[in-house]
C-alpha cells in the first residue's frame, strides 16, 4: 500500500508492529507524529464476513477511546478514520509498554493503573484485552490502547472478566509472582469504583476459581 493509499499526505516512518489482526505504522501526518493501525483480512473468514467484523472493530475501538477520554481515562487521539478499510490514525504515543516496563524490572505505579481501570468502569466501559501490550505508561498516567474488543455495560461479571485477564496476563508475564502487583493494581481499583469493588473483587475470586477447577480437569484428561 502506498502512502497516499492511507491517507492523502501521510509519510511513512517506520512499522511499529505487525500482528495476526492488524499492523501499526508510525508516520507523519500534517505535520504529527502519528500512528496508522490498519486491520488485517483474514483469508480464512468469509469476505463479507471479514469486512463486517474489521468495519464494526474499528468503530467500536475509536468510539470508545473518545467516550474513555471524556471521564478522564488517557487514550490516544482519533486524527482520522476509515472503518471500511479498517484504518485508524491517532496521536503516536511515545512511551513505553506496561509489558517492557515489567520486564525491565522497572517500578510502575500499579494503583495509578487500577484507579484508572476503576474509573474506566465505573462508566460502564469494559476494555476487553486488558493486557500489558495494551497499556502504555506516560507521565501523566497510563493510557490504555486497543478497544476494539470492548463493551458498554453494567455487568459486574464483565468488569471482573476485564479485571481477570489482566492478572492472568501479569502471572503469564511475572513467571506466576503477580499476586503483589495484582493486590496494588485493586487498591487502586476501589478508589476508582467505589460503589462496586467489592462486588467485583468476589467475581474476581468465583471466576479464579472457575479456573482453576478446568485448568484441573484438562490436566486430568
Ligand atoms: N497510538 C499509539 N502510540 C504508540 N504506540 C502505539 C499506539 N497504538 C499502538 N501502539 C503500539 O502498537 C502495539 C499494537 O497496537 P494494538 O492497538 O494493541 O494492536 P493489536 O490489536 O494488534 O494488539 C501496542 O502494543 C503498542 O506498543
Ligand atoms: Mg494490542
Amino acid at each position: 500500500m502506498k502512502d497516499d493509499d492511507i491517507i492523502p499526505g501521510f509519510k511513512f516512518v517506520r512499522m511499529i508492529y505487525l500482528g495476526a489482526e492488524a499492523e501499526l505504522i508510525h508516520g507523519i501526518w500534517a505535520s504529527k507524529d502519528v500512528v496508522v493501525k490498519r486491520r488485517i483480512s483474514k483469508g480464512y473468514r468469509m469476505k463479507e464476513l471479514d469486512l463486517r467484523i474489521i468495519w464494526s472493530r474499528t468503530l467500536k475501538e475509536t468510539s470508545l477511546m473518545h467516550d474513555a477520554k471524556k471521564i478522564g481515562v488517557l487514550t490516544p487521539t482519533v486524527y482520522h478514520l476509515n472503518p471500511k478499510m479498517g484504518i485508524i490514525v491517532m496521536s503516536f504515543e511515545n512511551f513505553p509498554t506496561l509489558r517492557n516496563t515489567m520486564l525491565e524490572g522497572k517500578e510502575v505505579d500499579l494503583k495509578a493503573l487500577g484507579r484508572t481501570i476503576g474509573t474506566l468502569h465505573a462508566a460502564g466501559l469494559v476494555h476487553g484485552d486488558l493486557t500489558p501490550s495494551n497499556i502504555l505508561l506516560s507521565p501523566g498516567g497510563p493510557i490504555l490502547l486497543d478497544f476494539g474488543l470492548g463493551e458498554r455495560t453494567k455487568e459486574e461479571e464483565m468488569f471482573a472478566e476485564d479485571l481477570y485477564l489482566l492478572k492472568r496476563s501479569l502471572d503469564e508475564l511475572l513467571d506466576g509472582h503477580a499476586e503483589t502487583a495484582f493486590r496494588k493494581i485493586l487498591e487502586g481499583y476501589s478508589v476508582g469504583f467505589v460503589a462496586k469493588h467489592e462486588k467485583i473483587k468476589a467475581k474476581i475470586e468465583e471466576i479464579s476459581k472457575r479456573g482453576r477447577y478446568i485448568r484441573r480437569g484438562v490436566h486430568h484428561v
